[in-house]
């Protein structure tokens, strides 16, 4: 109801500034904003006006008085009147407003035939740069990557269907001074791994980065040579760079298979990419005179920000040694990301998706962007922040032998037990099915409850995992939405598909006008995840609308209806199923007819 909302907004706009045409100067700031909301409760209708109460102090009348002058205005407004029916003023002063039932069937009716269901695309577009997922080489994709693949790729997602350019990249960590130790390592215990294709795969590398890293804390010459391979590499060293990129190509493999099973798009431009704009960060920043010399280290100190001595935090831009840092390398994505094409990417909003924990890196990063004049003028850089990934003891997710979980077992795991899941039921139900049909569905239905489980909680809090849950039809699971789905296509296949042009809706029962006024709420919703990057918003909006759903398919007779009401009530189950549809869509999450 976004472009009702718009409009209601207009129209009392100019009631109040008709209701007190002098006013204004007096409102000391109040000013015209009508204070629109969703109506708090349904029997007060469908949005409420709380304009009148801060107006009542600067205008010095009784916030009822105000009210009724403004409502007396909006009765003499003709578009005003054809949108809603009159309205209530209520309590100390809230105007009450309800949208004609017509007006709502029309509203369902326009969207029976948009693919777009309503939300509209932005005015505005706003190139927006998206980074997430961005796992580290030579070191497995663990569950907090996921968390990120799967919240980034559903907020890229929403920013996309609104019309904003986006462009999804996977800064991965592909640089720096792991590779150093990894070179040295293999160098002397797996060499062909650096000039050989396949000669390890990511299992091995992964316990050779363990042991490297191992060594390389206990090990003061394996420190030095490591330190000297970083340079070597760093300095363009062809067997250098042959070795890294064999290492990197090994762990990109592995990270698309998982990309690949999510079904998520990304584009790479890891670390290594800025590494000649590093220089000219440090020069920039000399340049603004941030630039403190600390011990040696080439650090910027944050405002605002102190440590537990209370002293100010610096960021470190530059280590003694001559090394670039993780916040270095942000720096220079910053500016590349708001630089003019074609060398940059011309954003005005970067978001990251990352783990809570890196918080405080992207508030000094931020902080120096924007001190050292880097922040174009309607720029945004926002950090996504989300909880850890939990057992469900509640302590940092592990498999039974204690080993962190890899993503890749966690897959199977899930679609391992839909799969069960499915084979009981059918068996309870005495179905035959296919088994193209039950890998078909179990596969969809494991990975969708993944998603959503994650999706479906507020990202900051912690969460945790658990399959059964994750995977039970009742509840705000993947399942239970699916199966609201599925159930919809089933009336579709009994009772013929509706032809949408030629319904004339009509509704009759509160169930009835409790589905279309929850249909109507999908455009606000998809709006307001794409201001506060929620997608639990969207999860909670699909769950609410299968609960409504089912309440009006369980009291009211749908295939048994009489031919007058037979295509309307068909017409809230198709617009149902493509809500629902859209909705999973934006959540990266696929459908089923049948389950
Ligand atoms: N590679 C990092 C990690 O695994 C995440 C990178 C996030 N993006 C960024 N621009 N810093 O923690």
């Amino acid at each position: 109801m976004l472009r009702i909302a718009q409009a209601l907004e207009t129209q009392l706009r100019e009631a109040m500034q008709q209701a007190f045409p002098d006013a204004w100067d007096a409102t000391q700031g109040v000013g015209l904003d009508p204070q629109l909301a969703p109506a708090s409760k349904p029997e007060f209708g469908d949005f409420q006006a709380n304009a009148a109460l801060p107006l009542a102090k600067p205008l010095k009348q009784a916030p009822r008085q105000i009210a009724k002058a403004i409502v007396e205005q909006l009765q003499s407004d003709a578009g005003f009147t054809a949108l809603c029916l009159d309205p209530q003023i209520a309590g100390p002063g809230f105007i009450n407003l309800t949208i004609r039932p017509e007006r709502l069937a029309a509203e369902v009716a326009a969207r029976l035939g948009d693919d777009r269901l309503g939300v509209p695309s932005v005015e505005n577009p706003t190139p927006v740069v998206v980074d997430f997922s961005s796992p580290n080489i030579a070191k497995e994709m663990h569950v907090g990557h996921l968390r990120s693949t799967i919240i980034g790729d559903s907020l890229a997602r929403v920013l996309e269907f609104r019309g904003h350019p986006v462009l999804r990249l996977n800064h991965v960590g592909d640089w720096g001074t792991q590779f150093g130790m990894l070179i040295t390592h293999l160098k002397q215990v797996a060499p062909e791994a650096l000039d050989t294709a396949d000669a390890i795969d990511l299992g091995d590398l992964v316990a050779f980065y363990r042991e490297a890293k191992k060594r390389f804390d206990d090990d003061e010459a394996f420190q030095t040579t490591s330190r000297e391979e970083v340079v070597k590499l760093q300095s363009g060293d062809p067997l250098s760079l042959k070795a890294w990129g064999l290492l990197c190509d090994q762990s990109r493999r592995e990270f698309q298979k998982i990309y690949d099973r999510l079904d998520i798009r990304l584009s790479e431009r890891g670390e290594s990419f800025y590494n000649p704009f590093l220089p000219a960060v440090i020069e920039g920043l000399k340049q603004a005179e941030l630039l403190v010399t600390d011990d040696g280290a080439q650090c910027v100190f944050l405002e605002g920000v102190s440590g537990k001595d209370g002293k100010p935090l610096p960021v470190i831009v530059q280590k003694s040694d001559g090394g670039f840092n993780y916040a270095t390398t942000d720096l220079a994505a910053i500016r590349y990301r708001f630089a003019p094409a074609p060398d940059g990417d011309q954003a005005r909003r970067v978001i990251y998706v990352t783990d809570a924990g890196q918080a405080n890196h992207f508030t000094g990063v931020f902080q120096v962007a924007d001190r050292a004049g880097w922040i174009p003028d309607g720029g945004r850089l926002q950090h996504v922040p989300f909880g850890l990934v939990q057992g469900e003891d509640g302590k940092k997710l592990k498999t039974r032998s204690g080993d962190t979980v890899r993503l890749r077992d966690l897959l199977d795991e899930a679609v391992e037990r839909a799969d069960a899941d499915l084979r009981a039921r059918l068996k309870d139900e005495e179905r035959a099915e296919s088994e193209a049909f039950i890998s078909h569905v179990a596969g969809t239905v494991g990975l969708a409850a993944v998603k959503y489980a994650d999706l479906s909680q507020n990202r900051i809090t912690n969460y945790q995992f658990s399959f059964d849950r994750m995977l039970a039809l009742q509840g705000n699971t993947a399942p239970y939405l699916l199966y609201a789905l599925v159930r919809i296509a089933g009336i579709a296949r009994k009772g013929g598909d509706l032809d949408a042009s030629t319904a004339q809706l009509q509704f009759s029962e509160p169930q009835e006008w409790a589905l279309v006024r929850e249909l109507l709420k999908f455009d606000a919703v998809i709006a307001e995840v794409e201001e506060e990057l929620l997608p639990n918003r969207l999860c909670s909006y699909l769950f609410e609308l299968s609960q409504v759903f089912n309440r009006f398919y369980d009291q009211v007779p749908v295939l048994k209806a009489n031919p007058e009401t037979l295509p309307s009530r068909l017409a809230l189950c198709r617009l149902t199923a493509d809500t629902l549809k859209a909705g999973l869509g934006l959540l990266g999450i696929g459908s089923l007819e049948r389950m």
